[in-house]
């Protein structure tokens, strides 16, 4: 029997008259490092909002361990396990590092979420904080304004904030973007090894990165799951060489 954590049957996505896809079914298996890739406008961050609970699908269901999640709320799925980050930077510049996994944290253990004044008291998850920030190479950078905060550095503390709240399935929108060809692999390479064991599901453009971080690679193209299997499947895919890698 496959793990499946999360599936789609049938997702489909129309805006009005732009229909984006249709009929896609979906398997994410758990502990795997899964990358969804696809022309601009395939959908692929739609994909992504879809099943994170920020957009209602036009057509067909979401599954979370076998459960129907579709009708849940962004909230309800975050707490459920489904969390992700943007393909955009979403951080609260002028709160540092620290602050922000701190307060990440107490939103996981459902502490009534605290001031900022009294998150020095939060000793316990000011501990985890700094062990996580120490983890990801951000130790330097905890006690700056995050505005402050290398490009790079302000990509990965997001990685940071979506993986401290322990997700079942963390989803990744091209966390790289911004980043060069070089901070880009060091980001993917410091991802993988620690979150080693998370069900991870990111969006990325670059095929080196794919190829090598990936475990399993689904193609979106032409308003439909075009191929799902390993690098190598996909690599040898003559529908997605000739849709997607111009081959
Ligand atoms: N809120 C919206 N309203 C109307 N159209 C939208 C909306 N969001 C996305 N679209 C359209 O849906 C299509 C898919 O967009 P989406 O952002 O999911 O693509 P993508 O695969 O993530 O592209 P990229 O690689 O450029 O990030 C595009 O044609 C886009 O213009
Ligand atoms: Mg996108």
């Amino acid at each position: 029997m496959s793990d499946t954590v999360l599936a789609t049957r049938g997702l489909g996505m129309s805006f009005g008259g732009l229909r984006v896809f249709a009929g896609i079914d979906f398997a994410l298996a758990r502990g795997e490092r899964h990358a969804v890739i696809g022309p601009n406008g395939a959908g692929k961050s739609t994909f992504v909002a879809i099943v994170t609970g920020l957009l209602r699908p036009t057509a067909g269901a979401v599954l979370l361990d076998g459960h129907d999640v579709t009708r849940s709320s962004a909230g309800e799925r975050v707490a459920a396990g489904i969390v992700r980050t943007f393909q955009i930077n979403t951080l609260f510049p002028s709160l540092t590092p620290l602050e922000s996994v701190v307060l990440a944290l107490c939103q996981r253990d459902k502490q009534a979420r605290p001031s900022l004044r009294a998150l020095r008291r939060c000793t316990a998850q000011i501990d985890e904080a700094a062990d996580l920030l120490e983890r990801f190479g951000l130790a330097d950078d905890a006690q700056l304004p995050t505005q402050e905060l290398a490009y790079g550095q302000q990509r990965l503390l997001e990685v940071v904030l979506a993986y401290a709240l322990r997700p079942r399935v963390l989803l990744l929108d091209e966390p790289a973007a911004g980043l060069s060809t070089t901070q880009g692999h060091a980001l993917f390479e410091r991802l993988a090894q620690l979150t080693e064991g998370t069900t991870l599901l990111f969006i990325e453009h670059d095929m080196n990165i794919v190829f090598r971080y990936a475990q399993r690679v689904t193609v979106l193209a032409g308003g439909s799951l075009l191929a799902q299997g390993t690098p190598d499947e996909i690599r040898a895919h003559a529908g997605v060489r000739k849709a997607y890698l111009g081959n």
